[in-house]
């Protein structure tokens, strides 16, 4: 984490102060992660009560109902059978994941002992070598460096394919059992959700987004906690109302300054009262209220626009012009699994907002995993293991890094399909998407450069980036 000079703090806590000037306790919880900042925090409970938090471009901010983070939560306890709680992997001072930094100041403080460090899902592979320091810092490398959690799925009864081929460099995947490396999500702005996980297998047939993670909330402690028995309603209800209360942004830049200032609506105060409903600004025209469809799904920043005095002026320029791209420059979406093919149309004409229609927020208002090559084997690099897929009717062949909703639904059709997440506080929790390729937000832009043959120009792709960290 970068030192972060006192200014920028002095000036996120009265930005703060100055939003919420009603809440003398939002205030009491501010100070006291000011606080932090000098003396380093307690290392029992990692990210406890850390309303403000600095990252690598300016300072984000949760807030939650009280103003302070409620470490009593059970999101907080260790509730499983191997010292985890949820706090293990969704940190306040870490965007509600992990970031590759954090997790290497944990495994060197602890030498690689900390509850985190698990083989049931946190080293490479379960049957690793952890009886030495040096032994766990291998076994664990792909935590260490990327903040991946391996998650074990099966091929499920049924399915439409098989495993052909494993390439696993850690000699443990099977159809029983694939290793994929994915990112912790955010455990915040949990409201704004369409899609719980990566590849969906929390959303329940028939059941409310806050019935999923009451499911979820249980799921979680029996995998990564190893519990063997289910936890009650009460706990689970415990933890979801935990996490659905608290929203999490970027609140300062250290060059555009205080995110809500001079009539833009940046900040996580905001974020906290913009309205979601399933469905919203849909893409397709199905918005239940009969609102069409508005690509214009970013508009915090409009009263940036035009702006070009001095540093903080010029990056607040930067930040509108990356949201008018955002919302407005052409992309030629194609090959696009679960849009193009559902569709049935080759080539779709789109912008950003085709897919992240949620106003305000980013994700996908409605629940609708896409692949958008991130798993192809040309983008695989040597430490993930790459599967070969066999469709059961045709033979045909198919090779991917993660098999995504298919092994969740056992279709062909689902292959490599992920969700979009929450698209806010990014610039604390590099590197992105489900397995981390990008290890940074230019990385993320040159990807769908590449992808989508976009023709970003090198002013156009920083514009972009600038907006994104601002979010
Ligand atoms: C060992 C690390 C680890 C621990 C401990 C952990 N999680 Fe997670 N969490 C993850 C990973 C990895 C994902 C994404 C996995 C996927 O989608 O396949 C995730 C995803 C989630 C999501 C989905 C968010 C979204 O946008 O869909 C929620 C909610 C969540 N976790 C809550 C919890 C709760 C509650 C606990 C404690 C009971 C917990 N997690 C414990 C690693 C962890």
């Amino acid at each position: 984490m970068h030192r972060v000079p006192l200014i920028y703090i002095c000036a996120a806590v009265a930005a703060i102060c100055g939003c919420n000037s009603d809440s003398s306790r939002d205030r009491d919880a501010v100070a006291g992660a000011e606080e932090k900042q000098v003396n380093p925090p307690r290392v029992s409970v990692p990210g406890d009560d850390q309303i403000i938090a600095p990252d690598e471009t300016g300072i984000a901010r949760t807030v939650t109902p009280t103003g302070s983070i409620d470490t009593r939560s059970l999101f907080f306890q260790n509730i499983g059978i191997n010292g985890r709680a949820c706090v293990s992997c969704h940190v306040a001072n870490q965007g509600w994941t992990i970031t590759p930094d954090g997790v290497r100041k944990r495994f060197d403080r602890t030498k690689g002992l900390d509850p985190l460090f698990r083989t049931v899902d946190g080293s490479n592979s379960p049957l690793a070598d952890v009886r030495t320091e040096d032994a766990r810092r291998r076994s664990f490398s792909m935590l260490l460096r990327r903040g991946l959690i391996r998650i074990g799925i099966g091929i499920p009864a049924g399915a439409e394919f098989e495993l052909a081929a494993v390439d696993d460099p850690y000699h443990f995947a099977s159809a029983a059992e694939l290793s994929l490396f994915r990112r912790p999500l955010p455990t915040a702005s949990l409201s704004f959700l369409s899609t719980v996980m990566w590849d969906g297998r929390e959303n329940l047939a028939g059941m409310t987004i806050l019935q999923d993670l009451t499911h979820q909330s249980n799921s979680a402690t029996q995998a990564h906690a190893q519990k063997v028995d289910p936890i009650t309603d009460a706990q689970r209800a415990d933890i979801v109302s935990f996490e659905t209360g608290i929203f999490f942004s970027q609140e300062l830049d250290f060059q555009a300054g205080i995110l809500h200032e001079a009539g833009a609506g940046g900040g996580a105060v905001a974020l906290s009262k913009t309205p979601f409903h399933i469905g919203i600004n849909d893409t397709l025209g199905a918005d239940p209220t009969g609102q069409p469809f508005n690509p214009v799904a970013m508009t915090m920043f409009d009263a940036w626009a035009g702006l070009n005095k001095g540093q903080e002026g010029r990056t607040r320029g930067a930040v509108a012009r990356g949201q008018a791209l955002f919302n407005s420059k052409p992309i030629q979406i194609s090959d696009v699994r679960g849009l193009n093919d559902a569709l049935g149309v080759p080539t779709l004409q789109g912008t950003c907002t085709t897919c992240k229609n949620t106003p305000g927020v980013g994700d996908h208002s409605v629940a609708l995993p896409l692949d958008i090559g991130l798993t192809d084997p040309s983008r695989r690099t040597s430490d993930m293991p790459l599967y070969t897929l066999r469709n059961i009717a045709t033979g045909e062949l198919y090779q991917t890094t993660d098999p995504g909703k298919a092994l969740i639904t056992g279709k062909w059709k689902d292959r490599s399909r992920f969700k979009g997440p929450i698209l806010r506080g990014l610039a604390a929790r590099a590197p992105y998407f489900h397995n981390g390729f990008a290890a940074s937000l230019s990385e993320v832009v040159d990807f769908y450069e590449t992808r989508f043959a976009i023709g970003f120009t090198a002013q156009e792709k920083a514009d972009l980036q600038t907006f994104l960290r601002s979010l």
